[in-house]
């Protein structure tokens, strides 16, 4: 049977109007007002945007313009594993392109897409995270794994897949 992964418009705006009730709706709490509807929803749905422009009767234009200024916001879905695959130069002297290869193949994303269709997984690269001495280095959410292989990472994933197909039932 077809699951169901995104939240209803209805309960996503329960929780927005939670989040505006707790900074007042004040115009200049707007930064945090994202930050803590992105740490919800994992990124900035535009409609939610919107309802937050009319919550702090402020133009959506204002809203849309801070939430594209800063780069800790996303307007893109992600998926609820964000695998953050470092592409400086240890890491890619010591092989992250295959790594890279080796998890995007695993979660069968394909034509350039850097989430899956059911928003399990969010597959991106990113510069030097400060821990050239672990190269080549993959964070998965939060958790950071050094002198990763090919080998490594497809078991690693094997075993979160097998969590979520559990989850599933
Ligand atoms: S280059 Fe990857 S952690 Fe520095």
């Amino acid at each position: 049977m077809a699951k169901s992964v995104v939240p209803k418009a209805q309960r996503s705006f329960e929780k927005v109007n939670e989040i505006v009730r707790k900074y007042e709706a004040k115009e200049s709490m707007l930064i945090p007002i994202l930050q803590e509807v992105q740490e919800e929803y994992r990124y900035l749905p535009e409609e939610i945007l919107t309802y937050v422009a009319t919550a702090l009767d402020i133009s959506p234009a204002t809203v849309y313009g801070v939430a594209t200024f800063y780069a800790q916001f996303s307007l893109d879905p992600k998926g609820k594993y964000v695998i953050s695959v470092c592409d400086g130069t240890a890491c890619h002297v010591r092989g992250s392109s295959p790594v890279l290869d080796a998890i995007r193949k695993k979660v069968n994303l394909v034509d350039g897409k850097i989430t899956t269709d059911d928003l399990r997984f969010t597959v991106q690269t990113v510069s030097c995270l400060g821990a050239c001495g672990l190269a080549p280095v993959v964070v998965i959410n939060d958790k950071v794994y050094g002198q990763v292989t090919k080998e490594a990472i497809e078991l690693i994933l094997d075993e979160l897949i097998q969590k979520e197909a559990e989850g599933d039932n």
